[in-house]
């Protein structure tokens, strides 16, 4: 039997890599003959693990992290058919059984089939119905036939693999976020936070066309990287209100698209500088977003919140001037991001240099041995993107 290691979470701002089981075809007493067994190749850490990591929801200790995996196909389980040993392929975050009617209609973040508690199910997530996660050497993947993305062939494979490992879930978000958004061509687009997804989705904005990308953040490094690939910048830290920042790049103070890319741990500016504020982002959504506006939500949002300031926030509860959104006759889309929905025409705008995802998002390759530090390093806000090579792959 071969051994298996994988990062797991043992306290707030702790992991750490402890062998752990080789995977079965099976979670607990459910069979999976239709899934396969994973040897990774790239894994990366992101934002939604640092909402465990950082003690900021129920996740229990022990939990093996890693929803972000692209690997090897080493063993099928007896039901699948078109999936093959040898395999090449990216793993969309969310679990879906492909037989539910929210997959049949495509939104495949909400499966009804995998998750005993709630619609919807990811691997090495807290409330996403127990399935094990992938900063490991190797992971099951369900319903592999449904699930899978396979890339054309092995070795352009390994040659974007950097590019390609964003498949699994932050370009697919970015993109949603924009899409929801409703970015088009010569979209005027705000987008929350300079994080991986944020960036990721100011990439995807230019992919569709729009005219003017402005990315907000009060983390100076990475806006500064976002400028670097043609995005415009507002630092939230300057003292100057966003919307007179914005009227200084297009002329007047609103966009066309909002897409929120930070989630319940935002931070507050201004008058409220140094304080979390889970709503801050949602309420400047509506107070910029022209009348008639899209406002795309990849940010997370809990609906329990152990670390919350104030007790409505500690059950997801929180102060939106939704009356405003009303007035303006705004659209709001929210929620995981049903990754299949884009990850294969993604995958070709990546094979065809169409998007430069590792560059935007600044990848930096680590060892498993080297998790720890990249969870660390990247919860210090650095302007980087870590991804995990187990078995020295990628490096080699
Ligand atoms: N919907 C989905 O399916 C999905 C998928 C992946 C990630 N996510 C979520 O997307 C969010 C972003 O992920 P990430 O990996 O980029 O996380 P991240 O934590 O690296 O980035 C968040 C950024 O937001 C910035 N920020 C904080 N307050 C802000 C404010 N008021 N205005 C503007 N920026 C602010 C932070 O400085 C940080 O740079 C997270 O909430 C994550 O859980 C959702
Ligand atoms: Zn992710
Ligand atoms: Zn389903």
């Amino acid at each position: 039997m071969c051994k298996n290691h994988g990062v797991s979470y043992v306290e707030p701002g702790k992991v750490e890599v402890t062998e752990i089981d080789y995977p079965k075809l099976a979670l607990g007493d459910r069979k999976c003959e239709h899934g396969v067994i994973l040897k990774i190749v790239a894994t990366n850490i992101c934002g939604s693990d640092q909402h465990m990591v950082r003690g900021r929801t129920t996740a229990e200790k022990g939990l093996v992290l890693g929803h972000e995996i692209t690997g090897e196909v080493i063993e099928c389980g007896r039901d699948v058919e078109f999936i093959k040993k040898g395999d090449m392929v990216s793993v969309p975050f969310n679990i879906a059984c492909g037989r539910c009617r929210n997959c049949k209609a495509g939104l495949t973040g909400i499966c009804l089939n995998v998750n005993g508690d709630r619609a919807g199910a990811a691997y090495g997530y807290v409330d996403m119905g127990g399935w094990i996660g992938g900063q490991a050497e190797y992971v099951m993947v369900p319903y592999a036939d449904f699930n899978l993305l396979k890339f054309p062939d092995k070795d352009q494979a390994m040659e974007k693999i950097l590019d390609l490992t964003m498949l699994s879930d932050i370009l697919p978000t970015g993109f949603h976020g924009a899409v929801t958004a409703g970015v088009t061509v010569g979209s005027v687009v705000y987008v929350a936070g300079a994080g991986p997804v944020g960036l990721a989705c100011a990439a995807s904005c230019h992919l569709l066309g729009a005219a003017v990308v402005i990315v907000g953040d009060l983390n100076e490094e990475r806006l500064a990287h976002a400028r670097s690939f043609g995005c415009e910048t507002i630092n939230l830290t300057n003292g100057i209100p966003v919307e007179e920042q914005i009227a200084m790049i297009v002329g007047i103070p609103e966009v066309d698209c909002f897409v929120d890319c930070v989630g319940f741990e935002a931070s507050g500016h201004g008058a409220n500088a140094g304080k979390e504020m889970p709503a801050v982002v949602l309420n400047q959504a509506m107070a910029i977003t022209r009348a008639g506006g899209q406002i795309g939500i990849p940010g997370l949002y809990v609906t329990e919140d152990p670390g919350a300031k104030d007790e409505a926030a500690k059950q997801g509860s929180l102060k939106i001037r939704f009356g405003l959104g009303w007035a303006k006759s705004h659209s709001f889309h929210t929620g995981q991001t049903p990754v299949m929905k884009y990850h294969k025409q993604l995958m070709n705008a990546i094979l065809f240099d169409k998007i430069d995802i590792a560059k935007a998002v600044n990848v930096e390759v680590i060892s498993l041995q080297d998790a720890p530090r990249g969870y660390e390093e990247f919860d210090s806000g650095v302007a980087k993107k870590f991804v995990i090579d187990p078995h020295g792959i990628i490096t080699s």
